[in-house]
């Protein structure tokens, strides 16, 4: 009987569990009530005086290791299964986090926005949802106005009165609706306008359009921030104006900056010329002054206006507008590295 409780003991020792359920199998065997130990326990009253000394110790040793084998797997078992837990290894490095990046048109955008405010323009922002008045009226194309076509608009439901604006000089109304001069403030945004989407046009894009306001404000203070502008913003120093028409300025003028023929991309990109349209500008209209009631006789200025697709698309050299609105981290990630 002893040689049993005996080899009972190598088997416990030899005991291993990858499971809970192995374990209570394994406590039941022999700590349970029907279990191995009960039964060598309910032997002793059969076994001879002269032995139940030793075979009493032995018992016991076997209940021993049993209880202290239970105990040690559990806790094994227990750690190992908060490893398991939400936080996992809290040891582990971390994954990379994948970091973004600002958006061509924001960077362009802010760009522009910093080489304006180096001399003294604010910025202001006006309402994507505009009103007749401020988008056109008051800009010097009253209704019937034939120059409305140039623009294709979006109207908001079935009210004319109501539209998505076509071009963020509706800003300029309501910044001289508002405030008195000296004025010198730019204003980027967002115009929608009912074109047919292709590589070189879109339905939606952005603009910034700028305006000064002040006594005495001539055609070649207009000159001289746009030449500035160009120098910062393309580091080229040669730009022309070319009579144009605008509603709401007189005289208007188209504004070209010699890009140069220095190899075959800006042979196509300026059709072989040089020379590359990027804004519109002119001396503010006195009627559009007065209908923002500003006096036209004791003040004048200018204003202009670009697109910020035209010039990303022109310092990045991208090809198709449409790669602005895909969100195609391929093309988004190639802006990385810029401020
Ligand atoms: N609003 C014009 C457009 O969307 C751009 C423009 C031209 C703005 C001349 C101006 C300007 O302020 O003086 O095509």
């Amino acid at each position: 009987m002893i040689d049993k409780i005996k080899e009972h003991i190598a088997e416990v020792e030899k005991f291993e569990a990858k499971a809970k359920e192995e374990l209570e199998s394994f406590r039941i065997k022999y700590l349970g009530k029907k279990g191995i130990l009960n039964d060598f326990f309910a032997e002793f009253k059969n076994v001879p005086n002269e032995m139940k000394k030793e075979f009493g110790q032995t018992i016991n040793a076997l209940k021993n290791k049993a209880e202290a084998k239970v105990t040690e797997i559990r806790e094994v078992l227990e750690n190992k299964e908060e490893d398991k837990g939400s936080y996992g290894d809290l040891t582990r490095p971390a994954e990379p986090i994948a970091l973004g990046s600002r958006h061509p048109i924001s960077l362009v955008k802010n760009q522009i926005i910093e080489i304006f405010s180096n001399i003294g323009f604010n910025v202001s922002e006006g309402p994507e949802v505009e009103d007749d008045w401020h988008n056109f009226t008051a800009l010097n194309l009253p209704e019937y106005h034939p120059a409305r076509d140039m623009q294709d608009t979006f109207f908001v439901q079935t009210n004319p009165d109501v539209l998505l604006r076509t071009h963020t000089s509706s800003v300029q109304v309501r910044y001289m609706e508002n405030t008195k001069p000296p004025i010198r403030t730019i204003s980027p945004g967002r115009v929608f306008r009912n074109e047919a989407i292709s590589a070189r046009s879109h339905c939606i894009f952005h603009q910034v359009e700028g305006l000064y306001i002040d006594k005495d404000v001539s055609f070649a203070d207009l000159k001289q921030t746009l030449l500035y502008f160009t120098k910062e913003m393309f580091g080229k120093s040669k730009i022309r104006l070319r009579p144009s028409y605008f509603p709401f300025t007189e005289p208007s003028a188209e504004v070209d900056i010699y890009w140069g023929l220095n190899n075959e991309i800006d042979y196509r990109i300026t059709k072989g010329t040089g020379w590359l349209e990027i804004m519109g500008c002119g001396m503010v209209d006195p009627n559009v002054l007065e209908n923002c009631g500003i006096d036209a006789k004791e003040y004048s200025g200018f204003a202009f206006g670009m697109g910020i697709e035209r010039i990303a698309m022109l310092l990045y050299q991208i090809g198709d507008i449409r790669m602005f609105y895909e969100n195609d981290v391929r093309f988004l990630e190639q802006f990385k590295s810029a401020l």
